[in-house]
């Protein structure tokens, strides 16, 4: 029998979740949104990709998740962009509405699925998803850090004219501009960064990096990135189904690693079947350290914005 992934919210993200799935044959797929129409109309044509493709996946759209049933991993993506005169509470408080409805939703028809969220601010609704859903830890995990790496990456692939299969980054903390890039342990085919390019040049990309959602949104005016950061979901989503145990950025709930008790944050660990199946902790400089806990500071502001609401 194939695998099932539920997709909620069948808007840019969403949508490129259910094409990438698609495309890799990896499973069937639900799409969900509150937009009558949309889901069951993108879920169409994407299923008629599937001839020229040589595609066979099913999918779906709906408005309710009964049809979501048992799907083995549900990628949240549904939620608001930022409007103009919105504050950061706002936005948070509206998208932690929209994830809480998802979540709550997506635990009672998949009760054993493993959530991947994807929703911003990242750190902030895949903490919530937890609390909602009461599942495990190592089910419900945060998608930024591969974005992020893959941004990282890019740009050195770039600069030095390279395969970007050879170029591995790490980042940690945060998905925002408190993430903390350790370019120490970025290397070209096991070359360090650090012999290959200037310091000041890493620099510029380090910046690039931390600030390479804005410039998308410069770009695009009314939307924020959807390619690279479904096709990261996808990754993950992978990793888990086919069991394959990568080694990817992701937010994890962390209780003491790092020293950061109770809070998502981005750090390396191993997805597989069972979900998160390692935290692995890297010896971090003094700098880097602090570094980290500024950028977790920033995410249990806003976890404390939730909380509040929670307890109303
Ligand atoms: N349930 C299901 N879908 C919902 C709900 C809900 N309660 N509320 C909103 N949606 C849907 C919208 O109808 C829309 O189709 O979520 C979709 C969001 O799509 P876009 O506006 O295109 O946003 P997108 O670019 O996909 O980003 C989604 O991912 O990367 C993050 O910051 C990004 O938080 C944002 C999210």
């Amino acid at each position: 029998m194939r695998k099932k992934i539920t997709v909620v919210g069948a808007g840019n993200v969403g949508a490129n979740c259910a094409m990438w799935i698609a495309a890799k044959e990896l499973a069937d797929v639900v799409l969900v949104d509150v937009v009558d129409g949309v889901p069951q109309g993108k879920g169409l044509d994407l299923l008629q990709a599937g001839p020229v493709n040589g595609c066979d996946v099913t999918i779906t759209g709906a408005n309710d998740y009964g049809p979501t049933a048992d799907s083995d991993i549900v990628i949240i993506t549904a939620g608001f962009p930022r409007k103009p005169g919105m504050s950061r509470d706002d936005l948070l408080l509206a998208n932690y509405a929209v994830v809480k409805t998802a979540t709550e939703q997506a635990a009672k028809y998949s009760p054993n699925a493993i959530l991947i969220v994807v929703t911003n601010p990242l750190d902030a609704m895949v903490q919530t998803a937890l609390m909602v859903s009461g599942f495990p830890k190592q089910r419900v995990i945060g998608m930024a850090g591969i974005l992020d790496t893959a941004r990282f990456r890019t740009f050195i692939a770039q600069e030095l004219q390279v395969s970007v299969e050879n170029v591995t980054a790490v980042v940690l903390g945060g998905h925002g501009d408190t993430m903390v890039p350790l370019v120490r342990l970025s290397s070209v085919a096991g070359i360090p960064l650090t012999e290959l390019l200037s310091a000041e040049k890493i620099q510029a990309m380090v910046e690039r990096t931390q600030n390479g959602g804005a410039e998308i949104v410069k770009y695009l005016k009314t939307g924020s990135a959807y390619y690279a950061p479904s096709a990261a979901a996808v990754e993950m989503a992978e990793s888990i189904l086919k069991d394959k145990k990568k080694v990817l950025p992701c937010a994890a709930y962390l209780e003491g690693e790092y020293g950061i008790n109770g809070l998502y944050v981005g750090v390396p660990v191993k997805l597989g079947a069972k979900g998160i199946e390692a935290i692995y902790q890297i010896k971090l400089t003094a700098d880097e350290t602090a570094a980290l806990h500024r950028s977790a500071a920033a995410v249990e502001e806003l976890v404390g914005v939730i909380k509040k609401k929670m307890a109303e």
